[in-house]
């Protein structure tokens, strides 16, 4: 197979993807946010929750860059779909297993885009009766939001552009990329 073959193979240099941020560069600012955040809940026991599916490759680095005990739980939520969006309405799809009265929570989400997802979530959170509810994403859409989140630990703010990679997906592909590209053109998948 001839070398130009094989490269049109490849899922991780298809030529639909625009490199954005590396993997060092990802590896190298999840490092920062794990000091940071060892270093702000030092003695403390926080709750890291996960949100499904996208926050877990996040997740996984984070949790290694965090030299603290810590407990792990994951949710799965879903939006109502678009007509009811902008009403900020979100479905939980999965569940937390343990209560989190008393516990200080860390959400670990991949992006904030409009915000609509995190402001139902962490104001949920609240209302169960946690102690404290913080939030670490690795991406920020700062131009789309429509609701306003409190970003914690923040990886990168990114440009308004459809992002794939290190966990985020386009109709489930692309999770698996070692990097953050911008999908150029949806149409092509
Ligand atoms: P929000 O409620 O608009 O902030 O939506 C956040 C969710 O939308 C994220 O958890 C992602 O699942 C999805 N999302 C938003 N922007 C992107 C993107 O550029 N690529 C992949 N998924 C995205």
């Amino acid at each position: 197979m001839s070398s130009s073959t094989a490269a049109s193979l490849s899922e991780f240099s298809n030529t639909n993807l625009e490199p954005l941020i590396t993997g060092e560069q990802i590896q190298a600012r999840i490092s920062e946010m794990g000091a940071s955040i060892a270093r702000d809940y030092a003695g403390r026991n926080p709750l890291l929750i996960g949100v499904l599916k996208g926050a877990f490759v996040f997740l996984s680095d984070l949790v290694r860059a965090t030299d603290l005990r810590v407990g792990l739980e994951f949710m799965a939520i879903s939006s109502y779909g678009a007509s009811t969006r902008s009403s900020g309405e979100v479905r939980i799809v999965k569940d937390l297993d343990v209560a989190v009265e008393g516990r200080d929570i860390i959400v670990v989400e991949d992006i904030v885009d409009t915000g609509l997802t995190l402001n139902y979530l962490l104001s949920n959170l609240e209302s169960r009766g946690a102690t404290s509810v913080a939030l670490a994403a690795l991406l920020n859409k700062q131009e789309r939001r429509v609701k306003e989140v409190k970003i914690d630990y923040l990886g990168f703010t990114i440009p308004d552009a459809f992002v794939v990679g290190y966990g985020l997906d386009f109709a489930e592909r692309y999770r698996n990329l070692p990097y953050i590209a911008v999908l150029k053109d949806p149409a092509q998948g």
